[in-house]
């Protein structure tokens, strides 16, 4: 049961929903300017423009109210001051820490962190150097994969002549296409995976011992990096040099800890520090401004109202910069295993919708594909656009175009078409029988679709390190207004124990205690011509 401040504030937030939508007062406000100096800021080189969602001022004040009658100060600096607020895994979340100075972490007395980073960026600046190595083949997946990955397509490889490959898939296909291209000898491989016991990354780094010990069998041992928070498991493998982190950095937090080695070997240890700084500063802002001026706190109430009160059930991310391609798939991680739960942190249902689904592609790609969806599809979705002010190549005028094809696609979603514009139109490539009544339903736009604008002066490693912080910080708020845990994610486990039960059965054991229709699957799958054998041919089903 609410307290009664909790309470007055929730019927306030039902008001604010009627009158927004019923007037839609948010529309007005936005086409006009009205809501545009109230919602904009900048923190940490990022801009963030979010005037045409629908909330105003008066909103704001009641969300943010909500927000610190539930005491969200309280949770965030206990979760910057270690304690645990990862109840179900009995931990701390301290990736703040990852990115903290050498000086604020000697002062916690956390030493062991400053000389890992340390140790494992003096070790990227020696391969980066290292004419023994061609190649860096890094192994890992879900958050020991998607950061580095995404630090690779965004900032690329600098100031090196190595290359760096990766793995992360179970199916072995994108590992073999990899190593068809590579000798061992000129290969260092890095090892990512916090548990140390994923299955998909063993299968990887078992093909990968195989494929070295055929050329050298001392090879694995001296080329191979593990990073995790279980050397024990590593040493066994194999493994003989280890960057070991601690359990309270969660996988899809991790990016910030050596799990960036390959990362680091590929833009150099100064430009990681940077992103690191990036990062930090975005964290000041969050843990220093004041609520109504604090983007990630603003933001992160604004997902939760447009999830819950306005029922939007995805948000599209849409970078105008195809460095950016792979943002959209780090934060499906980030987002979605953080906040996709139903079970509050007292054990009960949560009685108001959670994550939304996160999706997304780069833009103008996207506006060629998924965006007639976003524009006249019957669902809303608000869309968020990334933009880069100033590109690194010299082709100013290609830029322009790209951040104008940003923008007047915002302005379109907001605006629409009315029919009598529809009407007023003179359109080459319709039907020349139709008269312009007919055709104008067909190019009206309904409108009134919101979109934030979030932009950096430059796709730097410093700007990189603040988007990422902010939307951590954003996820953070959201979670603790739905009172869920962001830091554990119990939803992946079942799935995988039952792939496990299958496999024992695929590969012999007995199929009581299945469920028919798996069972079927198995029969068909473990019998001639299945799992381990070519394909029979076109024609199959899944009938005896
Ligand atoms: O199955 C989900 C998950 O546990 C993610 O949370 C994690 O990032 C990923 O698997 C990889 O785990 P690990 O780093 O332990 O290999």
């Amino acid at each position: 049961m609410s307290d009664p401040a909790e309470a007055l504030l929730l019927t306030r937030l039902a008001h604010h929903r009627d009158r927004l939508q019923r007037q839609a007062v948010w529309v007005k406000s936005a086409l006009s300017g009205d809501a545009h100096q109230d919602c904009l800021g900048e923190a940490a080189g990022i801009f963030v423009d979010a005037s045409r969602q629908p909330w105003d001022h008066a909103l704001r004040l009641d969300l943010t109210q909500l927000s610190l009658v539930r005491d969200l100060p309280g949770h965030r600096d206990a979760m910057a001051a270690g304690e645990v607020v990862n109840a179900s895994e009995g931990r701390a979340a301290g990736h703040l820490r990852l990115r903290a100075t050498d000086h604020e972490l000697s002062r916690k007395g956390l030493d062991e962190l400053v000389r890992t980073r340390r140790a494992f960026l003096e070790e990227a600046a020696r391969l980066r150097i290292d004419p023994q190595v061609q190649h860096i083949v890094h192994v890992g997946i879900g958050g020991s994969d998607l950061g580095p990955r995404l630090l690779l397509s965004a900032l690329g490889i600098r100031g090196t002549h190595l290359k760096i490959h990766f793995a992360g898939n179970g199916d072995l296909h994108e590992l073999e296409g990899v190593l068809s291209l590579l000798h061992p000898a000129q290969c260092v491989v890095v090892l990512c995976s916090k548990s140390f016991s994923t299955q998909e990354t063993l299968v990887n780094a078992s093909r990968i011992r195989a494929w070295m010990d055929q050329a050298d069998s001392s090879l694995f041992g001296q080329r191979t990096y593990a990073i995790t928070s279980n050397p024990a498991a590593a040493q066994a493998f194999g493994v003989l040099r280890t960057f070991a982190f601690p359990d309270w950095v969660g996988g899809r937090y991790s990016l910030w800890s050596p799990i960036g080695l390959s990362a680091a070997v590929a833009i150099g240890p100064e430009a990681f520090e940077a992103l690191l700084a990036g990062a930090r500063a975005m964290d000041r802002h969050w843990l220093e401004a004041p609520p109504e001026q604090n983007l990630p706190w603003q933001l992160g109430l604004l997902d939760v109202w447009n999830r819950n009160d306005m029922g939007f059930a995805s948000r599209c991310v849409v970078p105008y910069d195809s460095r950016l391609a792979r943002f959209p798939a780090y934060l499906q991680q980030l987002e979605m295993e953080s906040n996709g739960k139903s079970t509050d942190n007292h054990g009960r249902p949560v009685a108001q919708s959670t994550s939304p689904l996160i999706w997304g592609e780069p833009g103008t790609n996207a506006q060629h594909s998924f965006f007639q969806w976003l524009h006249q599809g019957s669902d809303v979705t608000p869309v968020e656009f990334i933009l880069v002010q100033h590109p690194d190549h010299s082709n100013a005028e290609a830029h322009r175009k790209l951040l104008a094809n940003a923008l007047g696609q915002s302005w379109a979603l907001l605006r629409g078409k009315t029919i009598r514009e529809a009407l007023g139109e003179r359109v080459k490539g319709a039907n020349p029988e139709w008269s312009a009544e007919q055709l104008a339903p067909h190019r009206v736009f309904a409108g009134a679709r919101p979109s934030t604008l979030l932009m950096m002066d430059r796709l730097s490693p410093e700007r990189l390190g603040a988007l990422l912080a902010l939307y951590e910080h954003r996820v953070f708020v959201a979670a603790h207004m739905w009172r869920i845990n962001p830091f554990d994610q119990w939803g992946v486990e079942l799935g995988k124990s039952l792939a496990d039960d299958i496999d024992r059965r695929l590969a012999g054991g007995s199929l009581e205690g299945c469920d028919p229709q798996t069972a079927r699957w198995i029969r068909r799958l473990a019998g001639p011509g299945g799992a381990a054998t070519q394909p029979t041919g076109a024609g199959s089903d899944l009938s005896e």
